[in-house]
């Protein structure tokens, strides 16, 4: 049975804009969704700033107090399931998970990657797509699964590079691209239109042939 509110747990890293856009999305929409708490493995990433600001519990879990990556992770269930998650939001949590972790979020972890998957997994996407000399480079939220940046992809949202970006010009497009795409996904998870099942997309109980690709806000 679907529960009338959808809990959200979000981890971070560092900056945590999209974890804004996350907040600041949930508080204007009239949608049942409420993210219980914000998890960093960084003592001073700016997202648990964030999170007090907005009145949401903030937790920080030192990774470097683990002996090894399972000990971490089970630490980190034991902080997430206390707040019984429908969905576990990764914005910009840059470890990588176990298997046990990932397993144990299946259908319920997803994740934002700054590129237009299955291009340039991993990190420093932005230079990457520009020494390959892409004409289009974006975004990407999937659902996680044990291989790093893979899982099948709910949506997409593409910019155009230009002759005259650099690495900093086209990540500036892209999160503000990531600003959209990431509230609007998390959004159909509330409105229970999104599921997993087999590693296959169900959107509005269609089988996900390819990703949405969301219109880019140009202004
Ligand atoms: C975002 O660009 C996100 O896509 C990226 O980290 C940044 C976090 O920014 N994530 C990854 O690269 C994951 N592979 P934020 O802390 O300002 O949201």
């Amino acid at each position: 049975m679907c529960k009338a509110t959808l809990s959200i747990v979000v981890l971070i890293s560092g900056s945590g804009s999209n974890l804004q856009a996350l907040i600041d999305d949930l508080s204007k929409q009239p949608i049942k969704a409420e993210i219980k708490a914000v998890i960093s493995n960084k003592a001073d990433a700016f997202g648990l700033q964030r999170a007090e600001n907005a009145g949401i519990p903030g937790i920080f879990i030192d990774h470097n107090e683990f002996p090894d990556r399972t000990s971490f992770d089970q630490a980190m269930i034991s902080k997430i399931d206390a707040y019984n998650p429908d969905l576990v939001v990764l914005a910009g949590f840059m470890r990588i998970l176990s298997n046990d972790f990932v397993n144990h979020y299946s259908g319920r972890l997803i994740n934002i990657h700054p590129s237009l998957l299955p291009h340039f997994k991993g990190l420093n996407t932005h230079q990457r797509a520009l020494d390959a000399k892409h004409k289009r480079h974006g975004a990407s939220v999937h659902f996680v699964s044990n291989e790093l940046d893979g899982g099948p992809v709910i949506a997409q949202i593409e910019v155009t590079v230009k002759a005259n970006d650099n690495a900093e010009s086209l990540r500036l497009k892209v999160i503000k691209q990531e600003h959209i795409i990431y509230p609007q996904v998390v959004r159909w998870f509330a409105e229970h239109r999104l599921s997993l099942q087999d590693q296959v997309i169900y959107f509005d109980q269609q089988l996900m042939q390819q990703p949405v690709v969301l219109k880019p806000e140009t202004a």
